[in-house]
């Protein structure tokens, strides 16, 4: 299959959203000349632009978009053209009110900010489709066109809608999905608490109750939400793709864990022609390098593996966050490099030119406030020679060792109120599990549960509440194929609608883990366990325990002391040509490296001692070659073996037996052969 690459570019992406509005023309040809000097190949224009392009109902103001175009054409810089539907103006929401979002509270949110949207309003709807094809009727073939950006990181900052309309949305969205209301009670479990319904048109999107509503009310409310927001993304793109052929679609993802949390990006990826995701650092203390690989990784593997493009990222401080510090000399080349390694075709940032009014004009750009001489413009200048020299390795694949479920719906299900413990975080899990790997220096790629596991030879689950008996099938027939497979606790217990598989947990993975488990025992803050091993070191677990009973598993590590003392803690079970490992408690780092390592040595995974920490090494491939990318995240200079010798592409140099990576830099090395 082809891949789809933004029509016309033939570079890597380099540049950022271009907001030329917020300022005087005279401006405009200093931005294309800096573009140029800094090797700007694309910018992401008019994502914001409604209001001035269509200042009136009906009324529209192209002229000023049509020079900007024209000019960046000049310039040999290539478009990414938003439809602005993320931001429709004062004036629509005068006429449509109830096109405002409202809470579960029941409160209406204002304008004045963006993206305050009911995605089932069918004014907006209408609107949306309307300024979508005026533009594509007179930008469809526009020379500069590289690529459509629909809307901007559907999900954020509202996931979902709680209004009337949305209320008549959610029933007909049930009527599709269950057929009848006795299907819903039987889904919802409406027996419990006599939430029983005869009606369809009785049942509300879930909002404020006085104590705990239904989980799986709550639940596919976040599906219908996330399927909403889909129909409009659908609908702009079936006009974009009618009205401007042969021009890619793609709205910006966010797939970073904590950045949106409300889009099921398994099923976004299907309907994209070409992935492109957002990622800001987080500073909360943790390696940032590991959360960016995480979630280029996960991008990567909502694009079925192929190249994706990074449209947002910062080339250094952003404003959102409680403090906001600059990065580091040399880190935006990493940042931006280390997502190319992971399949990004290239590196783009919001925003071109640093604003001067607004909510985001301390959020650092390309062109700071201080204009060019500053050390970031001067940065920019050389990530812009970088990305120009990567240019070949378009169109070849990040290779991954391991595969990591992850599974929106299960993420939801598990968030909703009252588990066994407040304390276990799905997220932490996801995060720590990768954390490891990443430090075993094995790369990543995301699978869904129900996914084609066979190439990978190592599967871990994180933490996977919501699993279907489906996805347990498909873990057991990988296991007893060969594969190798770890999985944390609380993963397994619930189907679909978040009621718990009949018989003992965990009712879709006891087969395959050889156990069951009879009682969750989470442990009280500060409280720990002792695992122990007749031939191996003691481990330490915390926030969770169980009482598991093995049946054909054998236990590895077992509790030394607390309610489950004598209790197998970490067991192994030999199914078919494969083996399953089972982790019932929360292992720190350390922990779960020992008991990865072994399921690594299962799996036949050799390691990878000789790599230094913070040292990344990815490597992408096909039929442009073989590229390996060596970060070093560290301070201290670096040496990564080499299995062949090849080219470096940055400084042009000729690569043998141990590669140099300087402290904080980056090398990329065409092998030989
Ligand atoms: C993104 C958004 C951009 C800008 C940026 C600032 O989430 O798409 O428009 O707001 O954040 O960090």
């Amino acid at each position: 299959m082809p891949e789809t690459t933004p029509r016309g570019l033939t570079r890597l992406a380099f540049g950022g959203d271009y907001n030329p509005e917020q300022w005087p023309e005279d401006v405009w040809r200093e931005d294309v000349r800096l573009m140029r000097e800094a090797g700007v190949t694309m910018v992401s224009v008019g994502i914001f632009s409604w209001a001035l392009l269509e200042p009136a109902p009906g009324e529209y103001d192209f002229g000023w978009l049509d020079r900007v175009l024209d000019l960046l054409h000049e310039h040999g810089v290539r478009v990414d053209l938003g439809t602005p539907t993320a931001a429709p103006p004062a004036w629509f929401y005068r006429a449509h009110p109830e096109a405002l979002p409202v809470t579960e509270q029941g409160v209406r949110h204002e304008f004045g900010s963006r993206a305050a949207i009911c995605h089932s309003n069918a004014d907006y709807r209408a609107a949306a489709a309307h300024i979508t094809t005026r533009l594509a009727e007179r930008y469809g073939d526009h020379p500069a066109l590289a690529l459509w950006h629909v809307h901007n990181e559907y999900g954020v900052p509202v996931s979902a809608c709680y209004c009337d309309s949305c209320a008549a949305h959610f029933r007909r969205w049930l009527r599709a999905v269950h057929g009848t209301v006795d299907a819903v009670n039987e889904a919802w479990g409406t027996a419990f608490w006599g939430q029983h319904y005869t009606d369809l048109e009785q049942i509300n999107p879930p909002r404020a109750t006085p104590t705990v509503g239904n989980p799986a009310q709550a639940l596919d409310y976040r599906r219908f939400a996330d399927a909403t927001m889909r129909e409009n993304f659908v609908m702009e793109r079936d006009v974009l793709h009618r009205l401007s052929p042969g021009v890619p679609v793609t709205t910006n993802f966010m797939t970073a864990l904590s950045q949106c949390d409300s889009v099921d990006y398994w099923a976004w990826g299907r309907e994209v022609d070409l992935v492109t995701n957002d990622h800001y650092l987080i500073t909360d203390g943790r390696r940032t390098h590991v959360n960016l690989a995480m979630a280029a990784d996960l991008t990567r593997s909502v694009a079925g593996g192929a190249p994706w493009i990074l449209l947002e990222h910062s080339t250094s401080g952003v404003n959102w966050q409680p403090r906001n510090p600059a990065k580091a000399p040399g880190q935006m080349a990493r940042n931006s490099l280390a997502h190319v390694a992971r399949g990004s075709e290239g590196a783009m940032f919001f925003q071109w030119r640093q604003s001067r009014r607004g909510a985001e004009k301390f959020h650092s750009a390309m062109l700071p406030h201080g204009g060019t001489d500053t050390r970031v413009w001067r940065e920019v200048v050389e990530l812009g020679a970088s990305l120009d020299a990567l240019a070949p390795v378009r169109g070849t694949r990040t290779e991954a060792d391991v595969a990591v479920l992850w599974d929106w719906h299960s993420w939801w299900a598990q968030n909703l109120a009252w588990r066994p413990s407040e304390d276990h975080d799905a997220r932490e899990r996801a995060d720590t599990f990768y954390e490891v790997l990443y430090d075993r220096h094995l790369t990543v790629d995301f699978a869904h549960p129900e996914a084609d596991l066979s190439r990978h030879p190592l599967v871990v689950v994180p933490a996977l509440y919501l699993m279907t008996e489906a996805a347990g099938a498909n873990l057991r027939g990988y296991v007893e194929g060969g594969g190798t497979l770890v999985v944390s606790y609380f993963s397994g217990i619930v189907d679909a609608h978040d009621a718990v598989h009949a018989g003992a947990h965990p009712g879709a993975l006891r087969d395959v883990l050889g156990l069951t488990v009879e009682e969750f025992s989470p442990l009280l803050p500060g409280e720990t366990v002792r695992l122990t091993r007749p031939d191996g070191p003691d481990l330490s677990g915390d926030v969770w325990t169980e009482f598991v009973v093995p049946r054909g598993a054998e236990p590895v590590w077992s509790y030394a002391d607390g309610l489950t003392a004598g209790r197998p803690a970490v067991t192994r079970h030999r199914l078919g040509a494969g083996t399953a490992w089972y982790v019932s408690t929360r292992l720190g780092h350390e922990g779960l490296d020992a008991v990865l390592g072994r399921a690594a040595e299962d799996a036949g995974i050799a390691p990878r001692a000789e790599l230094p920490r913070d040292v990344e090494v990815v490597r992408r491939s096909g039929t442009g070659g073989t590229y390996l990318f060596a970060l070093n995240h560290t301070a201290t200079d670096a040496k990564v073996p080499l299995e062949t010798s090849g080219t470096e592409l940055l400084t042009g140099e000729r690569a043998a037996g141990r590669l140099a990576v300087p402290a904080g830099a980056v090398r990329v090395v065409r092998l030989d052969g």
